[in-house]
Formats: structure tokens, C-alpha cells, sequence
């Protein structure tokens, strides 16, 4: 695992791993990964399908534990510190005919990580609204989530992950099945979280064409074995070629970034390379 730019001197680290490990079903899934973000960083996450980009996200949320190393987020055990991380789970697609409006489903984030706690129904209402707006969703706000476009549906995730105000939130896929403008649309929403509100971010997705212009890092994993870095210090022949374990090439063309080699590399990258 290389962490190429290390944060020390820098604001303190929300989010820490330290020599993770994780096998799934008798097989390493996670190894030797450290990591340390900063808070208000946005770091996209990239690898190939199966490189463990979900079960990251799992050992933060603490719905998995590791085999070795530790998590810690807000410099505390992540089992104690869940109330700090907010997520945005990979494919979520409602029932068309769930009996919940855009307005139910971002209060749904109130609850859960607030241990008990409730707010009143006034405050809970302007916190609610406070939220729709500040992702832009309150013209639909009191429209069935089953009938909402993946745009849509994207910046309602984004405000029930952040009503509870995390100091990290992760988000698997958010970009997947959208058109080319509702993913600048969700890109930039995410942006702001990271860069106005101070909210470290993960963001995984397979191609990183979209998030180029707002990432300040790339945590780059394949077989278990991750890279942290600048895109110009990770998105390198000879960094990914040791971390996929054979030759690849990167190439660079109209601002954009291919990563060509093995057979999942390329499957990585079919959608860049149509473009
Ligand atoms: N509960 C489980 N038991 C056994 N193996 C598992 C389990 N969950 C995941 N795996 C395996 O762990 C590996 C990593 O899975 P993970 O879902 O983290 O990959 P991913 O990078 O998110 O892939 P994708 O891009 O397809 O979402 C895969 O090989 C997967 O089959
Ligand atoms: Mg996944």
C-alpha cells in the first residue's frame, strides 16, 4: 500500500486505516491498506468489479470487521464513531410504488445514527427542508422516491447521508446509470459536500473521467492492494503496473484518462473507451 502523499503537518485525520486486512469466504479480500484523509477531502475510489471497493466501504461503516489493523474515524474506533460516517449505498432502486416521498426518505436519515435521540417535529421539518434545498431537490420534495429520475434519486441520498451531519460520507457507485449531465450534476453536488461543508468524502466509481475535476486524491485498488495519491502520482504505468501485477498503459487523450493492460483493466475502462 502506498499512501504517496502523506497529510503529516497538515489538519488532523479523520479517517484512518492502519494495516487492514479482510478475507471474505476463506480468501483475502483487503490487504496491508493505510490509509489517512484529511476532513473536507474528496478521494475517488477506482478498481476493477471484485477488487473490494464495497467491502472498504463496509470496514468504515463498521458493518465489517477486519481480520487485521485498525479503522479509526474522528481519532476513535470505528465501531464507537458510526454516527460519523454517512453512506450511500451501491444500486439502490426503489419499488415504484413505495409509499415514500423524496421528503420521507432524506428524514429517514435523521434516525438512524442518532442513538435514540429525536428532534422535534418543527426542527426536524426545517432540517428537512434545509436539506432538499441544499441539494436542489425541493421541487420534488413531496413526490413518490419511486418515480424519481437516478439523478433525482442521487441528490436525495446525498441529503439523507448528510442530514445527520457525518464528518465522512461514503458513496458506492453514485454515478452509475446516470446520463452524462445528471452525473456532472451529482459530481458537482459532491463537490460542494467535500469543499464547502468540510465533509471528508469517498467516492467509488469504475471510471474516473467523470470525477477528474473535483478529486484531490485516488485511491487506486486491485487485488487487494491499494494505491493513494495525486492522480499524477497514482495513474502511472509504473504504479498500476505493480499493483495489477503485469504490463498496462496509460494514456491520456482529450483530457481524459484510459487505462489499458489486462482483461479487467479493460473492462474497467469500455466506457471511457467508446467515447
Ligand atoms: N460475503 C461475502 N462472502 C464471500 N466473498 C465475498 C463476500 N462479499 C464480497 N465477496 C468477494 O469479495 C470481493 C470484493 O467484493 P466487493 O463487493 O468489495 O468488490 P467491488 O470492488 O465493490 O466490486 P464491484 O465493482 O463489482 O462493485 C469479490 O471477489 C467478492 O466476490
Ligand atoms: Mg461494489
Amino acid at each position: 500500500m502506498r499512501n504517496l502523499q502523506p497529510v503529516a503537518g497538515q489538519a488532523q485525520p479523520v479517517l484512518e486505516l492502519a494495516g487492514v486486512r479482510v478475507s471474505l469466504g476463506g480468501r483475502p479480500v483487503l490487504q496491508g491498506i493505510d490509509l489517512s484523509l484529511r476532513p473536507g477531502e474528496l478521494v475517488g475510489v477506482i478498481g476493477p468489479n471484485g477488487a473490494g471497493k464495497t467491502t472498504l466501504l463496509k470496514i468504515i461503516l463498521g458493518l465489517l470487521r477486519p481480520d487485521q489493523g485498525k479503522v479509526r474515524i474522528g481519532g476513535h474506533d470505528a465501531q464507537a464513531s458510526r454516527s460519523l460516517v454517512g453512506y450511500v449505498p451501491q444500486s439502490y432502486t426503489p419499488d415504484p410504488d413505495l409509499p415514500l416521498t423524496a421528503r420521507d426518505l432524506v428524514a429517514l436519515g435523521l434516525d438512524g445514527a442518532r442513538w435514540g435521540f429525536s428532534l422535534g417535529g418543527r426542527n426536524r421539518r426545517a432540517k428537512v427542508d434545509e436539506a432538499l434545498n441544499w441539494v436542489g431537490a425541493s421541487s420534488y420534495a413531496d413526490q413518490p422516491v419511486g418515480r424519481l429520475s437516478g439523478g433525482e434519486l442521487q441528490r436525495l441520498l446525498v441529503a439523507h447521508a448528510l442530514i445527520s451531519e457525518p464528518r465522512v460520507v461514503l458513496l458506492d457507485e453514485p454515478l452509475a446509470n446516470l446520463d452524462l449531465r445528471s452525473q456532472d450534476e451529482v459530481v458537482a453536488l459532491v463537490g460542494r459536500v467535500a469543499h464547502e461543508r468540510g465533509v471528508t468524502v469517498l467516492l467509488v466509481t469504475h471510471d474516473m473521467n467523470p470525477i477528474l475535476g473535483v478529486m484531490d486524491r485516488i485511491l487506486y485498488l486491485a487485488r487487494g492492494q491499494a494505491a493513494l495519491g495525486t492522480v499524477d502520482e497514482v495513474v502511472r504505468q509504473d504504479v498500476l503496473g505493480q499493483l495489477y501485477g503485469h504490463h498496462i498503459d496509460v494514456v491520456r487523450v482529450h483530457g481524459r484518462i484510459l487505462v489499458v493492460g489486462g482483461p479487467d483493466v479493460e473492462a474497467l475502462t469500455c466506457t471511457t473507451c467508446d467515447a
